[in-house]
């Protein structure tokens, strides 16, 4: 999604930018574009695509120590050299970024820009315009930016330069996240402290309706009516190594491989006198509650339908999972002490939050399940429990699914044990066997990479069905392969196609088949006896012990309810050769972005 920048220091401000900007490539985009202002004004180059791309359109005369940059997923407007950003207004006196959804732009337009021509399809531009407008009547930059702010309806993350003030960037932030990174001779502005972990590990976080004035040497934060209001930085928990590739090809690759290790230190950080445990404010919040609401979008979303299932099966709570960009129209009648789980890796997922402010309005207690301290959902939630993932940058999400489920089936059994459930197995060696699992598949990829070529070099669509939990992963499966190849996929419950679905096999049409779980393995492989009658070319993926001869691959066995963790894993990787055998930017799939941060 669209990314933010700023530096205002005395280092050569363009080549921070568009390294900042690369930085934040990770959460997708079409196009890119930075200001910068020096003695001589503000120069703006921007450019539809890549940063690459800009790179090669950037003047590198042109000498300036302040600036702001922005990467953009299109929303309003197509991807086009117009409509990328910075905006400026049509006097060239205000020249801004933005990141977030004006909803009411069309109609301040008519209210207040009639007569200025419009040289994009962004609701960006009438921010910028209005600034503009209330500074020619006569307010200053600041106060003409708060009248805007106050009448802007939506999300916003901002950074406005000042033809006419060579010293200052102005910043603002609703429903967007946006930090300011603190330096000594400098400070700076980010949507991802990613962003400028090159020049600081000082972030000051922001929170909604705030203004902000950024000099080099100051930073000001004040509230829509002008209160000032002091926040110490904190410092970002990243190791610059953490966001770099190394020697991997990709993002997707390394992450991956990452995953028996994230395991593992799930296992560490959740250890407390050689026993896994969670916080007891978290515990009491959990046990106390007769519900549990489960809100996420795509692949958390699936990390939370495994989540019911270990709720319901270890802690005898009962659990409803929904979409969160549906909960707000299809809220459910509550139960009398519901307890909401939200499950995001980035934090910042704006279907999420806008459940999360309206549930927080309701008065219920709310948990968020992320990767990311300090991101927005989780200071507004009540309580926070931490993936440890570290940084995941491919869009295609893999460790922090795998790092969800795994802390999810930890909480959930902590949860079980403390209420008195009979729990005949040690959750602690159960992950640390499905940790040395998931490390023996990856360290098979050629086996992967052969499936991929055998089931979906020419495939049209493919299809993935599995039965309890395995349906679970077979939708994860569906979505990593549709996502960053760009076959049509679809994941089924394995009983469900003969209803209907059943009508799209034809000869060679793949179909992945999930046998985890014992007591439907019959089932499901009935199902797929159904489709290759009908000409599916079915790889079968079958945990050791329920295997038989002419299975696709073998996984290794784990705890019945810990199979997602490992049965996840050969349907990434084949993804991922799916994707590279069709030339597909893998960590950058076309229209999507990492964090998803409008409704
Ligand atoms: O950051 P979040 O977990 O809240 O993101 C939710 C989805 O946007 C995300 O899981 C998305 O589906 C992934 N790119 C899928 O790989």
């Amino acid at each position: 999604m669209c990314g933010i920048v700023g530096y205002n220091g005395n280092l050569d401000a363009k080549e921070i930018l568009l390294k900042g900007l690369e930085k934040l490539e990770y959460r997708g985009y079409d196009s890119a574009g930075i200001a910068v202002h020096n003695e001589e004004g503000i120069t703006i180059f921007k450019e539809k695509g890549r940063i690459a791309d800009l790179r090669t359109t950037v003047d590198s005369e042109v000498e300036a120590h302040i600036g702001i940059g922005h990467t953009r997923w299109a929303t309003h407007g197509v991807p086009n050299r117009l409509n990328a950003h910075p905006h400026q207004s049509a006097s060239g006196r205000f020249t801004l970024v933005h990141n977030g959804v004006i909803e009411n732009y069309h109609l301040l337009q008519k209210a207040y820009l009639k007569g200025i021509p419009m040289q994009s399809d962004t609701d960006t531009e009438v921010i910028v315009q209005l600034v503009d407008l209330f500074s020619k009547e006569g307010l200053s930059t600041v106060e003409a930016f708060r009248k805007t702010l106050r009448l802007v309806h939506g999300s916003y993350a901002l950074a406005l330069l000042d033809h006419e003030d060579a010293e200052t960037i102005y910043v603002a932030k609703n429903k967007s996240p946006l930090l300011v990174g603190v330096g000594d001779t400098f400070n700076v502005v980010a949507s991802d402290a990613m962003a400028m972990l090159q020049v600081t590990d000082q972030f000051i976080e922001l929170h909604d309706k705030e203004v902000v004035i950024v000099k080099k040497d100051s930073v000001e934060i004040s509230t829509l009516d002008g209160r000032v209001v002091e926040r110490k930085p904190f410092k970002a928990e990243l190791d610059a190594s953490d966001i770099e590739k190394g020697t991997y090809p990709h993002y997707m690759l390394k992450e991956m491989d990452e995953q028996p290790s994230v395991v593992r230190k799930i296992i560490q950080q959740y250890e407390q006198q050689e026993e896994l445990a969670i916080d007891e404010d978290i515990l009491q919040a959990i046990t106390e509650a007769d519900r549990i609401y489960i809100i996420a979008a795509g692949t958390s979303y699936h990390a939370g339908l495994v989540g019911k299932e270990y709720f319901e099966k270890m802690a005898g709570i009962p659990v409803e999972v929904h979409i969160s960009s549906e909960f707000g129209y299809n809220m459910p009648i509550l139960s009398e002490k519901p307890l909401f789980i939200f499950i995001s890796q980035s934090g910042e997922t704006a279907d999420s939050r806008q459940v999360l402010v309206k549930i927080t309005e309701m008065g219920h207690p709310t948990l968020t399940v992320t990767n990311v301290a300090g991101s927005t959902l989780s200071r507004e939630s009540d309580y926070t429990l931490l993936l440890h993932a570290g940084p995941e940058i491919a869009v295609a999400s893999t460790k922090a699914y795998v790092a969800q489920v795994a802390v999810l089936a930890i909480a959930a059994y902590v949860t079980g044990k403390a209420r008195g459930v009979a729990l005949d197995f040690d959750m602690k060696q159960e992950l640390g066997l499905a940790a040395n699992a998931i490390q023996s598949i990856v360290d098979a990829k050629d086996v992967m990479e052969e499936i991929a070529e055998d089931y979906l070099k020419i495939a049209r669509n493919a299809f993935f069905i599995g039965r309890n939990i395995d349906f679970c992963v077979a939708l994860e499966g569906a979505l990593k392969l549709k996502e960053i190849s760009y076959i049509q996929a679809e994941g089924f419950a394995g009983g469900e196609l003969k209803h209907g679905t059943i009508a799209l096999i034809e000869e060679g049409t793949p179909v992945f088949a999930l046998v985890t779980q014992e007591q439907v393995a019959l089932n499901i492989r009935g199902n797929v006896k159904e489709v290759v009658a009908r000409g599916a070319n079915a790889c079968i993926i079958a945990m050791e012990g329920l295997e038989e001869d002419g299975d696709t691959l073998i996984i290794p066995r784990v705890h019945p309810l810990l199979t997602p963790l490992v049965s996840v894993v050969p349907l990434q990787l084949i993804s991922y050769y799916a994707a590279l055998h069709r030339r597909c930017d893998v960590d950058k799939p076309r229209n999507l972005a990492k964090s998803v941060t409008v409704e």
